[in-house]
């Protein structure tokens, strides 16, 4: 299933709608990798494509039914465009298509092609299976094979000219939280070689890449063969990944608080390319709650975590998951998960209501918490972490750090950029400094990003 299909230069129009995680923008740009040498480049829009993925995220609710609307749209555009002897190829990707496979060919038999997140090295011999066999192909298996290994090597992976790139190097989860589809639609937990990895590193950094965030469902779990063998961990990825020059800005996500070694946080304190800011999430803050989930620590475990994380790197930030109202989640539960925010101090944190996943075994759990209180819940905690968030922010007035510079501002004279906790921060400068890490003094918090003024055009080093 993976021999190679020949390349084409006839110029074919792809265009790719992506929901969800960073692994599905990540996995967007290599299934566009995949079908370039099939000549298909990337168009804007969805009427002048000759294909349309949808790849699609089903970690909560609605999210098949946002496919199946969007695919109605679709067949609208492949309607119109048989119309005119153009045939439109539909393909659906990702984890609703993992999960719901036969669900879409049986509404929406337009679609010609659905595949799984570990399938899409195998595309260019679905859509010429679709091409031939006029009906719909589908592929959603977990094959042997890692995908990476029949992944192009792309020149200049994602966007060219980018300064910041994802990377994913490991996938899937064994850890089965009570909530979660991720281990079905994903599969086991597999990591990528340590080889294929540092190679992709080292593209990126050749073509200008600066800062990398490598990815995975369970990123510090990462257990990667070596070229003789051995398996490497991720702090052991991660100094190997230092060395590679003009990769500055190292970080990761998303990472399990069980697989948080001292080994790991040791390399906080070590490499410096790893960025003070990581995303670590604790879901709630009950010991009851977490054992119902099934998380395997304990809130005093996490808070031990974040202090040994602080004392080894005072600057880092943490941002984090919430789910409010688990089946089970009492008051006195859910003011343990407000103790523990109050405790540790979030920079940036996301918060969901809880959603029943078909096939996941806190679906079926009695004491199921009704809409409203969970609401309650959700509006609480949002504002507490708001509130946290501003905080944060505030204390960035006045200091002075790196800041990559990605492209300009919006006003004129102004660029922009990053700051190591991912902030847009605008500077009145130069375009020529677009690509550089200087140090920058910031003079005020805007709403979702701060300003500064250059302290001295000299690189940061
Ligand atoms: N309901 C609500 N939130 C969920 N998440 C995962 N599954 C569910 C669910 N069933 C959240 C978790 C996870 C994030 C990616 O999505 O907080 O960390
Ligand atoms: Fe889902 Fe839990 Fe695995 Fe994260 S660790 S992907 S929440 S099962």
């Amino acid at each position: 299933m993976t021999g190679t299909i020949a390349p084409s230069s006839t110029r074919r129009g792809l265009h790719v709608i992506t929901w969800g995680c960073q692994m599905n923008v990540y996995d967007s740009a290599r299934m566009s990798d995949v079908l370039r040498p099939l000549g298909y480049q990337p168009v804007d829009l969805p009427d002048a494509a000759d294909m349309i993925i949808l790849n699609t995220c089903h970690i909560r609710d609605k999210a098949a039914e946002k496919v199946f609307s969007e695919l109605g749209r679709l067949r609208l555009i492949k309607e119109a465009r048989a119309a005119e002897g153009q045939p439109t190829v539909i393909a659906v990707a990702g984890c609703v298509a993992q999960a719901e496979g036969q669900e879409i060919l049986r509404r929406a038999p337009y679609v010609d092609i659905v595949l799984g997140p570990q399938t899409y090295h195998r595309l260019p011999e679905m859509v010429a299976r679709a091409a031939r066999a006029g009906g719909a192909v589908i592929d959603t298996d977990f094959p042997a094979e890692q995908k990476f290994d029949f992944l192009p090597d792309t020149e200049a992976p994602q966007t060219p000219g980018n300064l910041t790139s994802f990377l994913t190097i490991q996938e899937g989860c064994d850890k089965f939280c009570s909530f979660c589809v991720v281990p079905y639609t994903r599969g086991a937990e597999s990591s990528r070689r340590v080889a294929s990895v540092l190679a992709e590193a080292r593209r990126m950094a050749q073509s200008g890449v600066r800062d990398i965030t490598l990815l995975g469902q369970n990123v510090n779990a990462y257990h990667g063969e070596g070229e003789n063998g051995e398996i490497w961990d991720l702090p052991r990825l991660a100094y190997a990944l230092a060395e590679i020059p003009g990769l500055s800005r190292i970080r990761y996500m998303t990472s399990h608080p069980r697989d948080m070694t001292d080994a790991l946080i040791d390399a906080h304190r070590d490499l410096p390319q790893l960025m003070p800011f990581l995303h670590l999430p604790v879901q709630a803050g009950s010991d009851r709650v977490l054992t119902a989930m099934n998380r395997g620590h304990t809130a005093d475990e996490y808070r031990e975590i974040v202090r040994k994380l602080r004392a080894v790197r005072p600057d880092l930030a943490l941002s984090s998951d919430f789910i409010v109202g688990h089946p089970g989640e009492t008051d006195e539960d859910f003011e343990a998960t407000m103790q523990l925010v109050r405790d540790v101090k979030f920079a940036l944190a996301y918060s969901f209501k809880y959603s029943q996943r078909p096939g996941t075994p806190a679906a079926g759990a009695p004491l199921q918490v009704p809409e409203h209180v969970k609401d309650t819940r959700l509006q609480a905690l949002q504002a507490l972490l708001r509130e946290q968030q501003d905080e944060f922010n505030a204390t960035l007035v006045g200091k002075t750090f790196p800041v990559l510079f990605t492209g300009e501002g919006r006003k004129p004279g102004q660029i922009t950029g990053r700051s190591p906790w991912l902030q847009p921060v605008h500077v009145l400068g130069p375009r020529h400094l677009i690509g550089q890490e200087l140090s920058v003094k910031i003079t005020e918090r805007l709403t979702n990003s701060l300003s500064g003024e250059l302290v001295e055009e000299t690189e940061y080093a």
